[in-house]
């Protein structure tokens, strides 16, 4: 190391910090500075936010009040405005405002801002973090650049209920992989540092439990053990919260009979005591207010009383804080140094943000144009949209297609389909952006190949389609390509169905299809795992697409041709029937495990269905094959504080190159608290070209034995384990035991 290095070193090491520290004591200063000059109702107007579609809409007396507010000081954020015009207009009212507090503009970016990306369950189906990263990254630079401060996202609530609609915000069930993906959203959208105007502030919701709601309906109640709270729904938070987080929302569901916005053991007790979280909390949107529909708070002024109480700093849209809470103050009910932590942790972030030193950082015309238009994220979303895709079936190779002397036949609902691409959540979105997987099949092709199509049904509906164009082109065609699926407005919020089967005539259009003869492949396009019996069992090949985004097209083309080999594995198990639900890989093995399916008398078991899934977690194939040798650990027992070291040699064994997600997974045989058959522990997306071979490694800890035991207390208890490395959590290929001493 020469004496530059050197330097540089110690600055890294010992002065960054300092100046870090002392930056931050500089924003607490100010923050405190201000917070003594407010007045009693200038610090509730900081908890308040509103939404904004008519603060720029035409004049109305709901605009005239809400411009009237933000100019009296009594407004902390906006959401639902966007753009650098309308931002700048607004938080120029701010600016009249006697202490010129500027206002937090938020928006639900939840998978792209203009460029849209795949929804982040299809996200989640890539195990790649730094894709997932990259697209949170994109999605807040054109954010950032169009006046947003904070983003409502990401969702890291665990969903193993299918039925449920928002599961197509997540990153699916399992509770280890969703937490590197919370890290990996959260520093996407963030960067390294708050204040970057290539960035915004994360949001970790919805805290908590959300993703549990009973019957997979949507704002249901959620009852769970404390045990399934704090090894299941819990860690992503934490993760997220560890990663630098700047804010949480909480969620509209009870958790064990409390609102989860009138819930201080959640926000004050765990987040903000015992996991010293320094953001704030906002509310759901009204969820102060649903307190009294719950049954939970007498009227809205009982609600704010609770909500404060518990730890949510501020009201998104119910309105109750800027109605009742300087009386509660003034009554005595809610002391004032509730209201002043509140506003302190809004202010810190408006610091943080840079926004006291200029207000308008985020609102630069030339900026939001030239990011904005940048082709460069049609790129990177293309790139992210195919390493979202699932091939679940491939019979007889018939993928990859070949691009010539192949008539191809393109049949279904969603074959020209752009909106639906984009899924449920955009904000922004320019349709006459997106492909279709017409579009992107027909620019494989040369100019004059000829390419069927007919969409041969609707979506909805259940009217006796007429299926004699789909035969016929099915009739000509060497092989038929047929787009089925959800809409978008299938899935998402309040889109919850207790039928999740492929909607209307698709089934049957698919049957017809294949009575044909023909070869069919069949791409399912939606926001939750579906059920298709009759495609698994039937069509030659299955591409699961979710909803990819604009890019969504092309990226399926660049898979169905073998331009991409698929690398997807599904986060998410998918079940043979709705009577199945919630079903997931970690369940337990019972007193009376299915050893033989074929004797299910007295045992865990259904009379009218197999216990396993159609597919399950970590599923998901490749043009090419991988074969698992050479199992060794490093030692077969270890202390608490030693390391295992498990290696194995994986070998790409045909003829394309490929990547492989490789999946650790560990069973603690007997325990204080009965464990899963088995939960993931580690992962890696491991690149090979055709022959190639690598041994790849995972280090076990007492970190990865460790569970919540019967205290409730993490640790790793003393015993045998049973170590698993699988290419899906139904598909192990080598398995060894260690014991822990
Ligand atoms: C959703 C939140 C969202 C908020 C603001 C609510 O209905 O549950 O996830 O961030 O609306 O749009």
């Amino acid at each position: 190391m020469n004496n530059k290095q050197r330097i540089r070193l110690i600055i890294t090491i010992f002065l960054m910090p300092l100046m870090a520290s002392a930056q931050k004591k500089t924003i607490s200063q100010r923050v405190d500075s201000l917070l003594r000059l407010m007045t009693l109702d200038e610090k509730i107007g900081q908890l308040n936010q509103y939404s904004g579609k008519q603060v720029t809409g035409p004049e109305s007396k709901v605009k005239t009040d809400l411009i009237n507010d933000i100019r009296n000081g009594r407004v902390g954020s906006m959401l639902n405005v966007k753009g650098v015009k309308d931002t700048r207009e607004i938080q120029a009212v701010a600016m009249q405002s006697r202490l010129k507090i500027p206002l937090l503009f938020s928006l639900d970016v939840i998978h792209g801002y203009k460029t849209v990306f795949p929804i982040p369950l299809a996200e989640a189906a890539s195990w790649d973090l730094d894709a997932i990263r990259l697209s949170a990254h994109i999605a807040a630079k054109e954010a950032a650049a169009a006046g947003i401060h904070w983003t409502f996202a990401p969702m890291v609530d665990i969903a193993r209920d299918p039925r449920w609609g928002r599961i197509m915000e997540g990153a699916g069930e399992d509770t280890y992989l969703g937490s590197l993906i919370a890290v990996a959203r959260v520093k996407g959208f963030q960067g390294e540092q708050l204040g970057g105007t290539d960035a915004v502030m994360a949001c970790a919701k919805h805290f908590a439990g959300y993703g549990a709601a009973m019957a997979g309906r949507d704002y249901n109640a959620v009852d769970m053990s404390e045990h399934q709270l704090w090894e299941t729904y819990l860690p992503p938070f934490k993760a997220a919260a560890d990663a630098g987080v700047a804010t949480f929302m909480n969620s509209f569901n009870t958790l064990n009979g409390i609102p989860a916005t009138g819930n201080s053991y959640l926000q004050r007790n765990i987040l903000k005591r015992k996991w010293n979280y320094q953001g704030f909390v906002v509310s759901d949107w009204g969820s102060i207010g649903e307190m009294v529909p719950w049954g939970f708070a007498n009227n809205d002024a009982d609600a704010a009383e609770k909500a404060i109480k518990a730890g949510s700093d501020m009201d998104m849209e119910s309105r109750t804080y800027k109605s009742y809470l300087a009386k509660l103050v003034k009554e005595g009910k809610v002391p004032e140094a509730l209201i002043d932590d509140a506003v302190k942790r809004i202010l810190y972030k408006k610091f943080e943000l840079g926004l006291f030193d200029n207000p308008y950082k985020f609102s630069d015309a030339k900026r939001e144009a030239d990011v904005l238009n940048d082709g460069g994220h049609k790129t990177i979303a293309r790139n992210v949209a195919r390493k979202s895709i699932v091939l679940l079936k491939n019979q007889g190779n018939v993928l990859p297609l070949t691009k010539s002397k192949t008539k191809i036949a393109l049949i279904g609902p969603l074959v020209k389909s752009k909106r639906d691409m984009d899924g449920s959540w955009t904000v922004n979105a320019d349709t006459t952006q997106i492909t279709s997987l017409y579009e992107g099949v027909k620019g494989k092709l040369a100019k004059k190949t000829e390419l069927l199509y007919e969409k041969g049904c609707n979506i909805s509906g259940n009217d006796k389609p007429d299926f004699t164009e789909a035969l016929r082109i099915a009739g000509q065609a060497d092989i038929v390509v047929m787009a089925l699926g959800e809409t978008w407005d299938m899935s998402g919020e309040a889109k919850s169905r207790t039928n999740i089967h492929l909607p209307g005539q698709q089934e049957a259009l698919f049957n017809a299809v294949k009575a044909t003869g023909k070869p069919v492949v069949v791409v399912l396009m939606a926001g939750r795992p579906l059920i298709f019996s009759d495609i698994a069992a039937k069509a030659n090949a299955i591409v699961y697409a979710w909803w990819l985004g604009d890019e969504a097209g092309n990226a399926i083309a660049d898979v169905l041709f073998g331009d991409y080999n698929p690398s997807g594995k599904l986060p998410v198990t998918f079940p043979r029937n709705e009577g199945q639900i919630p079903l997931g890989y970690t369940y337990y093995n019972t007193g009376r495990p299915v050893k033989n399916p074929e004797n299910i008398i007295y045992k865990s078991a259904y009379i009218d269905s197999p216990n396993t899934p159609q597919y399950a977690f970590g599923y998901g194939l490749s043009y090419t094959s991988f074969s698992y040798t050479d199992l060794t650990l490093s030692a077969a027992k270890m202390h608490h504080t030693d390391n295992v070291t498990v290696s194995f040699r994986l070998t790409n064994t045909g003829k394309y190159a490929g990547e492989e997600v490789v999946q650790l997974y560990v069973h603690d045989e007997v325990a204080s608290v009965v464990r899963p058959v088995k939960e993931l522990k580690g992962f890696q997306k491991v690149f090979l070209k055709a022959g190639e071979s690598k041994t790849v490694s995972f280090v076990i800890n007492k970190e990865k034995l460790s569970f919540y035991n019967s205290k409730l207390q993490w640790a790793a208890e003393p015993g045998n384990f049973e170590i698993m490395i699988g290419t899906a959590s139904d598909d192990i290929k080598l398995t060894a035991e260690m014991e822990l001493l």
